[in-house]
């Protein structure tokens, strides 16, 4: 089986002013992430604010074109297949953001809304969009009479509901979902979490999840990847990365948080100072300052994803940390 989406060394610098004297800088907001994501799966992106998750899912979604690197979606390389094959490319690829509302056109009725998509990409008239678009709305848990809403008339969860219905229209086989319940109350994740998995089952889409919470990481997750400063640090299957985390990194994440199952909590490593900016990230590992097991070597040289253990790991000295 081949990958529905393949990221190679994907990276994205922005050019930002640092004012009148300092003049102008480069930010390398990703620094080179490759992954492979399968049709049915759902791979997690977890790192602390700033670390480029946000950015990864701009380019992922061909709303942001990379600095350098490759991208292929179903097989097709996006940097080769002209404009009218990146719209294509666009419709097996949608976005599902934290805030809801800011994704909805506050004074469109959510049913027209819903029906956008199908109006601009196929050729169903009119009756059997609606059609469509109410078998979709029930589907993620909206009333019929939802259609001729407008989106401040709902609560965030059904928002939410209405923007990954949106995102499910045209059927695409992937989702790139932006810390989706992070602006949720609490009691509401669990159900669009849920709706998020009943809607994979049924669909076989591929997710690539982000979020901060490592609970619903747990919860969503196939695959993990764990960012620091732009770099995919730790990659790999879910389960096998929260029973064991062999970077630094992974370790002091798991052990910060407490709904995780003990045996990953029995490294306890504290992150300590600030996320370094990528303005002027640390040379060699970029963790180095943070890192209680720092050599000399991680001062000075980049430390490249290898396997271990069933995984991938950035960390010169992964074996003898985990040994
Ligand atoms: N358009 C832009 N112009 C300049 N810098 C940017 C731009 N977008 C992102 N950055 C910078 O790139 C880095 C990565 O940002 P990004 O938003 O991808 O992080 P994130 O992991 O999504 O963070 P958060 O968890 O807070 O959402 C940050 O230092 C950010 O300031
Ligand atoms: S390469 Fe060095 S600094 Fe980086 S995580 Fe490994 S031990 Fe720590
Ligand atoms: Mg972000």
């Amino acid at each position: 089986m081949n990958p529905i989406l393949s990221a190679r060394d994907l990276t994205r610098h922005y050019r930002v002013s640092r004012g009148f004297l300092k003049g102008n800088a480069t930010v390398k907001a990703l620094a080179g992430v490759s992954f492979e994501l399968f049709a049915g799966r759902t791979l997690a992106v977890v790192g602390e604010s700033g670390c480029g998750k946000s950015t990864l899912a701009r380019q992922l979604t061909l709303i942001e074109e990379p600095t350098s690197g490759s991208l292929f979606i179903d097989g097709d390389d996006a940097a080769r297949v002209g404009r009218a094959g990146v719209k294509a490319m666009r419709k097996k690829i949608q976005m599902v953001f934290q805030n809801p509302y800011a994704s909805l056109n506050p004074r469109q009725k959510i049913g027209t809304q819903l029906a956008e998509p199908l109006a601009i990409n196929t050729g169903l008239s009119g009756a059997e969009r609606t059609e469509k678009v109410q078998a979709m709305m029930a589907r993620v848990g909206l009333r019929p009479e939802h259609f001729y809403r407008y989106p401040h008339m709902f609560s965030g969860g059904q928002r939410q509901r209405i923007a990954i219905a949106r995102a499910m229209m045209l059927n695409p086989g992937i989702v790139v979902a932006d810390e989706p319940t992070s602006a949720l109350d609490v009691s509401i994740q669990a159900q669009v979490l849920n709706l998020f998995m009943d809607l994979q089952d049924e669909f076989g889409t591929a997710y690539v999840f982000i979020s901060h919470n490592l609970a619903v990481v747990e919860h969503v997750a196939d695959e993990l990847m764990v960012m620091y400063l732009g770099r995919a640090v730790e990659v790999g299957d879910k389960a096998r990365i929260f029973a064991r985390p062999m970077h630094p990194y992974t370790q002091a994440l798991l052990s910060a948080t407490p709904s995780i199952r003990p045996e990953a909590r029995r490294i306890k490593i504290k992150i300590v100072g600030e996320l370094p900016s990528p303005l002027a990230p640390p040379s060699g590992c970029a963790f180095h300052k943070r890192c209680p097991y720092a050599t000399e070597r991680c001062h000075v040289e980049v430390p490249l994803l290898r396997p271990l253990d069933g995984r991938e790991v950035a960390c010169h000295h992964a074996e003898a940390i985990n040994s």
